[in-house]
């Protein structure tokens, strides 16, 4: 996969002292990440027509869904109680031994993703381009988590200890890459897992699971439920059983979590308000093009998405900027993920509540750039909005809305625009265009986001290059960051050996 300009993965920490001039190291350089499915080979084309074809009508998965529904609470205690009773002989192998399972897990899900792809865009709306690269995360997932996995066997004056039971809840943006890495993590470092798929992509979570049953995690150790978000949720949410939760959703999804059993050992990567700057020294051509991909893909339904972009002195002044996303934005092809030549497709359900409001009414000073439409009887499918003239302090300025809106704000100098950034409640994703050094030393300095992008769009971090994580509200709870090196560490349970004797 190919990345463009400087990527700086690790936010700044709030005690920064250290020269920043220097880049980062890659963890370690050696790992490659698995490619995406490269669509200038004629193979390769005609291998997504054919997935093309049977999205319409698909049903792939539906039977494994049936047979992993839930509805009697004695059902969904056998399935937690027999994944604790599976836990501590999965625990009992070697790291490498789990290692080597993952391993398979790669091969299983390169081998599973025409099906994957299938599912992501007949049950959530992906188009290819959005789905491909999400195989090959769940793909650098497992062999992350496995190169993690033996580590643990050469712990030095510690002992690593597995939990019994990690409760996995993911959400159906990413239907395969974060359900995938969620559970990669904790079957790595030894725990048992139950996975809730989101009732939105039950499907893709089941073809997921398949991939990883198939490749030798046993069915015991991995216990696939799907229950509603009523009585039978809330029953294996509050389970004193589970050691840990893995968590992305929204904030107020983890905060409602929280209230029903306040001691949850909680991982929750959660909501953001994410925008990007562009300074007078970026290159426009660049900005315009990294804006409207991370605006739009998937439309903006990504927790990582850009929602707002700052412009800054003459970028703010001069139309410049603002004619070329016009350009871009209007010739954004939205459509359904079976027309191979759709670019943007449909929103997860029909525009409702805020996001209904934000795709509909404008804040006091506001206009559209780019008016959105909605383009068919299902409320599903809207072209892609830009407002303008959004004000500090308003109501889109500080809100997630989750689908195809980007709002325009403008400042006079760097410093104003990072506060702009600064302001919201949020903190996970953050973007910068500028080729000045000196813009970028400043910015790197006073930038509140747990993922921070220079010269690049500020959606899809790479396995191990950009571990990905949040700041503020952006995050609830433990953990490390998601494909970073010390993230199964933060889902066992450490002893220290002296501890011990
Ligand atoms: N990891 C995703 C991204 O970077 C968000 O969950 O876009």
């Amino acid at each position: 996969r190919t990345s463009l300009g400087l990527m700086f993965t690790e936010a700044p920490q709030p005690n920064r002292g250290q020269d920043r001039r220097s880049l980062p190291e890659p963890y370690p350089s050696e790992f490659a990440n698995a490619a995406d499915t490269d669509p200038a080979l004629p193979g390769n084309r005609e291998w997504a027509r054919a997935i093309l074809t049977r999205v319409p009508e698909s049903t792939l998965g539906d039977d494994l869904v049936e047979r992993h529904t839930i509805v009697h609470p004695h059902d969904l205690e056998e399935q937690i109680s027999g994944a604790v009773a599976a836990a501590p002989s999965w625990g009992a192998l070697s790291g490498a031994d789990r290692a080597d399972i993952l391993v398979r897990v790669a091969h299983s899900l390169e081998k599973h993703r025409g099906e994957l792809l299938e599912v992501m865009a007949s049950e959530c709306g992906k188009t290819l381009d959005q789905a491909d690269p999400e195989v090959s995360e769940a793909i650098d997932f497992a062999l992350h988590y496995a190169e993690l996995a033996r580590e643990l066997d050469e712990v030095d004056g510690a002992r690593f200890q597995p939990v019994k039971l990690t409760l996995v809840v993911p959400p159906w943006n990413f239907p395969v890459a974060i359900p995938a890495g969620s559970t990669l993590a904790a079957l790595a470092a030894g725990s048992s897992v139950v996975i809730k798929p989101a009732p939105q992509a039950r499907r893709c979570g089941a073809i997921m699971v398949k991939a990883l049953w198939e490749a030798g995690v046993p069915e015991d150790v991995l216990r696939l439920v799907n229950v509603g978000e009523d009585q039978l949720g809330r029953q294996l949410i509050s389970d004193e059983r589970v050691d840990r939760l893995i968590l992305t959703g929204a904030f107020e999804t983890a905060e409602l979590f929280r209230s029903f059993r306040p001691d949850l050992p909680l991982f929750a990567e959660t909501s953001g308000k994410n925008a990007i700057i562009v300074t007078p020294s970026a290159d426009l051509d660049l900005a315009v093009k990294d804006v409207v991909y991370s605006a739009f893909g998937h439309a903006g339904q990504k927790c990582s998405a850009a929602s707002l972009v700052i412009l800054v002195g003459s970028v703010a002044t001069s139309p410049r900027f603002r004619r070329q996303l016009l350009d871009a934005v209007r010739s954004l092809k939205v459509a359904w993920p079976s027309d191979p030549t759709a670019q943007m497709g449909p929103i997860i359900e029909p525009a409702q509540g805020k996001l209904l409001r934000g795709l509909t009414k404008l804040g006091p000073d506001e206009t559209w750039l780019v008016r959105p439409e909605q383009l068919d009887e299902t409320g599903r499918l809207w072209s892609p909005g830009v407002r303008d003239g959004v004000q500090p302090g308003s109501e889109y300025h500080l809100t997630e809305y989750f689908g195809p809106i980007l709002g325009i704000m403008t400042a006079e100098t760097l410093e104003e625009a990072i506060e702009l950034q600064n302001a919201v409640d949020y903190g996970l994703t953050a973007g910068l265009h500028s080729l000045d050094p000196a813009d970028i030393e400043l910015w790197l300095h006073k930038v509140q986001a747990g993922n921070v992008y220079v010269n690049r769009g500020i959606t899809g971090a790479i396995v191990r290059r950009q571990p990905f994580g949040g700041w503020k509200k952006s995050a609830v709870g433990a953990g490390a960051k998601a494909g970073g090196p010390n993230y199964l560490v933060a889902l066992g349970n450490w002893e220290s050996v002296e501890a011990t004797v």
